[in-house]
């Protein structure tokens, strides 16, 4: 049978990643300030997080701030924490209503005490939901977080002997999250950026030159389509090579 527009591939990613880049470029090719591309970007993620759950996708990770983001200027470090606060407070009913169970992954102790308060509670408050599980990465660093769960395996003794891929895998942000099988980048940039660098090990890209505040739920189906005919080998050979002649 043709596939229509509306057609979804059988075998979805459990778990997508999203670098929400182009943010700032799209607000510069419209003569606006870069804040306003934030905002733009955070209306588009409301309709991208509301695609994940009408397609079933298990697992969305986002990256909203990095541990090198605080670089940036003052106005927009400020600008993208009142967007996070912005976001617990207005939206927070309505993803816990559509079953998403929001997650962090970063570091909160340098973020203001009253953000690091509203975070908690958004946690704890969608913690028995399971149509998604949204796991938003917020001053959050790739690197740092494998600096973190080597001190905290050397502080709990763990032996030279007892490290495994699946033991570190353990004390990372992401414990219990299966590894993303789909990593989207938007507006363009052929890099990683310190994004989930250990669990991207075999990760599929897709990358577009779109900004994030235009990358809409048709593209975002665009990419699950061609994610869905990629030949996934994990370092193996694919059946057809590994049959006998
Ligand atoms: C990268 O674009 C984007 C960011 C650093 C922030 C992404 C944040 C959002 C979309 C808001 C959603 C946030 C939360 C907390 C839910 P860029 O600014 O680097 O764009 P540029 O490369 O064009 O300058």
């Amino acid at each position: 049978m043709a596939k229509t527009e509306n057609t979804l591939p059988d075998n979805l990613p459990r778990h997508v990643a999203i670098i929400m880049d182009g943010n700032g470029r799209w607000a510069l090719s419209r003569g606006m300030p870069r804040l306003a591309g934030h905002r733009a970007g955070t209306e588009n993620l409301r309709s991208i997080i509301r695609a994940c759950v009408e397609f079933g996708i298990s697992y969305l990770t986002i990256y909203a701030f990095s541990t090198e983001n605080w670089g940036r200027p003052p106005e927009e470090v400020n600008g993208l924490m009142r967007i996070l606060e912005d976001v617990i407070d207005h939206e927070l009913d309505e993803l816990d209503a559509e079953g998403v169970q929001i997650r962090h992954i970063g570091r909160l102790d340098n973020i203001e005490p009253r953000l690091q308060d509203k975070v908690r509670y958004a946690i704890e408050r969608t913690r028995a939901n399971d149509r998604l599980v949204l796991l938003v990465a917020f001053n959050y660093g790739g690197r740092d977080e494998i600096v973190q769960a080597i001190k905290r395996m050397i502080e709990d003794g763990v032996q030279p002997q007892d490290v495994t891929p699946e033991l570190v895998s353990r004390y990372l942000y992401t414990a219990g999250v299966p590894d993303p099988d789909l990593i989207i980048r938007t507006s363009g940039e052929l890099r990683i950026s310190n994004f989930l660098i250990w669990q991207a090990a075999y990760a599929e890209w897709y990358v577009t030159p779109t900004y994030w505040p235009d990358f809409d739920k048709e593209e975002f189906r665009q990419a699950l389509l061609v994610y869905a005919r990629r030949d996934r080998r994990f370092g193996t050979v694919s059946p057809q090579v590994n049959q006998p002649s």
